[in-house]
């Protein structure tokens, strides 16, 4: 009998490419997500592609009883954990929202599973809790802290579930630090569709390069990089996925809490992702330089080699693939799922 797996935000941006890999792998996905920042859509088109079913609950894991009642009718084997809100700007004008939604959701998860005896998880961290690491590339074993709300919800879930490990040794944790997910599925079908003004990177480049915005602020170009502008490790969001898979294949060997970067191990600038997004898609992309953007760091880029062995995973996408997939998705859905 196939696996069965609970994905927490599984409408969302990665949940729902995660969601179609694990289908093709075999195993039975059960979604629950709240739709605060995504659409139904997403999930149904996951299921056109696969032709497979999910199983899909609109709820929110502040909610105990609504989480505990899917507990009861699904005996799962293991939990992929990516709700929560993300966005690091929000994060500081209403931080109790994010407390609320990311570490109390996070607790009513784990104390459901505890309840029902599956004790098994994958939880999407972040890069961001490494801060402004003192040298790159990034091991797991860098100090960590957090600059805003958002980056500490990471940080203290991350200690939540360590600390769970240590009372309770049947857990099975592993913690993905992600970088810089961006890319699509190559179908074109899914890919990020964010609300209102996009706050990262690819996805403003690519609203400029379909017209829907005029042009590209380039937060800073005095930065002590090759060209001035940011550097950071993009990784496709396929290849994020794909890591996910492997590691709920992997997760009943690995005992404890299992701590991984998600990357590619290169570093890319700004004004590479905008030269390379002029060449994959034919469009010019205005910008201009503006004063950085608070809290930004110079550079960050992966040290992947421990999730390379642990999990027999490495990033196989390069950059025209990330831009090629993200141009896909972004002319075929100018307006997202509502196009
Ligand atoms: P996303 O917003 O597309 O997906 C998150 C999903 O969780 C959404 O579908 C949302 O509706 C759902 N959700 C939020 N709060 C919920 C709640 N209380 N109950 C039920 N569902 C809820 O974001 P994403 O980019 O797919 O990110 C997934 C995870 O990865 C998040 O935890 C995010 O913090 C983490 N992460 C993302 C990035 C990135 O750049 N995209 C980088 C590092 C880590
Ligand atoms: C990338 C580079 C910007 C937008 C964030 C979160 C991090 C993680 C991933 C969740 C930087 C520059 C951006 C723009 C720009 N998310 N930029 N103009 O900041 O590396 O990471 O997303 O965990 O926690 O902080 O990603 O895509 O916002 O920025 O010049 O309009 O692009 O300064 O150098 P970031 P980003």
């Amino acid at each position: 009998m196939s696996q069965k797996i609970l994905v927490t935000g599984g409408a969302g941006y990665i949940g729902s490419h995660t969601s179609l890999l694990l289908l093709e792998a075999g195993f039975e996905v059960v979604v629950v997500d709240n739709l605060s920042n995504s659409s139904v859509e997403s999930l149904r088109r996951v299921e056109k592609l696969t032709d497979q079913f999910i199983r899909f609950y609109k709820v929110d894991l502040t909610n105990f009883d609504a989480l505990s009642d899917i507990f009861k009718e699904h005996q799962f084997d293991a939990v992929v954990h990516f709700a929560g809100l993300k966005a690091v700007g929000e994060s500081s004008q209403i931080p109790l929202t994010y407390y609320e939604q990311n570490i109390y959701g996070t607790i009513n998860l784990m104390k459901a599973m505890q309840k029902f005896n599956c004790k098994r998880i994958v939880f999407s961290s972040s890069a961001t809790v490494y801060g402004d690491p003192a040298s790159v590339p990034i091991k797991e074993d860098f100090p960590i802290s957090a600059t805003n709300p958002y980056g500490r919800t990471k940080l203290f879930i991350e200690e939540i579930m360590r600390d769970q490990a240590i009372a309770d040794s049947d857990w099975q944790i592993v913690l993905l630090r992600y970088f810089n997910p961006v890319g699509a599925h190559k179908s074109g079908q899914i890919g990020e569709d964010p609300q209102g003004i996009p706050n990262n990177l690819m996805p403003f480049i690519s609203q400029v390069a379909v017209g829907k915005r005029e042009k590209l602020s380039v937060f800073g170009n005095d930065y002590p990089t090759p060209d001035g502008t940011g550097v950071r490790d993009y990784i496709h969001v396929v290849d994020l996925s794909d890591a996910h898979v492997k590691a709920i294949q992997k997760i009943t060997g690995l005992l404890g809490v299992t701590t991984l970067n998600l990357g590619t191990g290169k570093g890319y600038s700004v004004l590479d992702m905008v030269k390379a997004f002029e060449k994959g898609s034919g469009k010019t992309i205005a910008y201009e330089i503006v004063d950085r953007r608070p809290g930004d760091i110079a550079e960050c880029w992966a040290d992947p080699a421990l999730a390379n062995k642990v999990l027999s995973w490495k990033a196989t996408k390069g950059l025209d693939d990330m831009i090629d997939d993200t141009w896909r998705w972004q002319s075929q859905n100018p307006l997202g799922y509502d196009s």
